[in-house]
């Protein structure tokens, strides 16, 4: 098989340096955006690590209720009696109003219960003598803004399809992948790229999507990995990886006039959808010789009674 490109190993060594700090640096890169990731999105929910509940508080926010009730519902339960603490929520829940807070007594709960350790003195903990520190407290967190969601998209969007045209376009040069695989492993990326945005909006609208996310940002790292991992060992590594190691395989792949499994899944794929119009011609009349009579005999059987 002729190849109509220079296979990668073949390159003239300094682009071989090239495209290898190229790929290095971004790999770094991804490390460091992964461990971003991991300080920002990972203590969402006051945990470290990773969970769907972190990308739930992020973009859909935590919507259990305001900050306020979390506290006297958690750690401030012991700092207030339970009508107090009722008083403060309905307060809260009737949209933290300032006339509110003097005439429904809430300053005086507050002043009474939280000031103690609530005041200007101690340190890091929010001062309750003054409202506006307060009312932060009484919004609902609804995780990410709109307009923060837009800004990140178009960076993303724009940022990575860039990332990921050099390194597709590195690895389009590596020829121990067959050109299926290739073609899957170049594409999905960007797939998965889109998909991920997507479901960052879908996740602010409801947090079922958090799912999405990990999954379409583990798309796009194993396609990334893939990519990275080829290319370098094709260019430095060919001898001992494709040749002699555990690589070797590739050669018989390629040359045999076997159907790859990328192209027996495609068969099984056009086999299935030939199926399935004869498959619901049959369920339809499945479903009016024997179902509905069945059906509407027991309705009958059912009004007689
Ligand atoms: C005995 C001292 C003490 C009293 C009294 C007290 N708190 Fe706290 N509060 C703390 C400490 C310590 C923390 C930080 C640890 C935590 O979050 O549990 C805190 C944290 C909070 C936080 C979260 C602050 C943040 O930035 O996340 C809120 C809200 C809060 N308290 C509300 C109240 C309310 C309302 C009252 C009155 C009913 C109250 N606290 C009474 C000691 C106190």
């Amino acid at each position: 098989m002729t190849t109509k490109y220079t296979p990668l190993k073949d390159h003239d060594t300094p682009l071989k340096v090239l495209f290898t700090g190229y790929l290095c640096t971004v790999a770094i890169g991804y490390l460091f955006a992964l461990i971003q990731i991991l300080f920002t999105h990972g203590m969402a929910d006051g945990k470290f690590g990773l969970s769907v509940d972190d990308i739930v508080y992020s973009y859909y926010g935590n919507r259990s209720g305001t900050a306020l009730e979390v506290k006297l519902n958690g750690s401030m339960k012991e700092n207030a009696s339970e009508q107090e603490r009722f008083a403060i929520m309905k307060w809260v829940r009737d949209g933290a109003d300032v006339d509110d807070y003097k005439d429904d007594g809430i300053q005086k709960i507050i002043e009474t219960r939280c000031v103690a350790c609530h005041n200007k003195d101690s340190g890091s903990l929010p001062d309750f003598t003054k409202f506006e520190v307060l009312k932060s407290y009484t919004t609902q967190d609804e995780g990410a803004t709109f307009a923060s969601l837009t800004r990140v998209s178009h960076i993303h969007l724009f940022g990575i399809s860039f990332i990921f045209m050099f390194v597709g376009l590195i690895f389009s040069f590596a020829e121990t992948t067959s050109t299926q695989y290739k073609c899957i492993a170049i594409g999905m990326p960007y797939t998965f790229l889109v998909i991920d945005i997507l479901s960052w909006w879908l996740t602010k609208i409801h947090p079922m999507f958090a799912w999405l996310v990990i999954f379409a940002g583990m798309g796009m790292g194993i396609s990334f990995a893939f990519m990275l991992v080829t290319s370098i060992l094709e260019m430095w590594l060919f001898k001992p990886v494709f040749i002699n190691g555990f690589g070797a395989g590739y050669l018989q792949r390629r040359d045999s006039t076997d159907a790859s499994i990328a192209d027996r899944a495609w068969e099984v794929m056009k086999a299935v959808a030939r199926s399935i119009k004869p498959a619901a011609a049959f369920a339809v009349d499945m479903w009016l010789t024997h179902g509905l009579p069945l059906i509407k005999g027991l309705l009958a059987s059912i009004t007689k009674k």
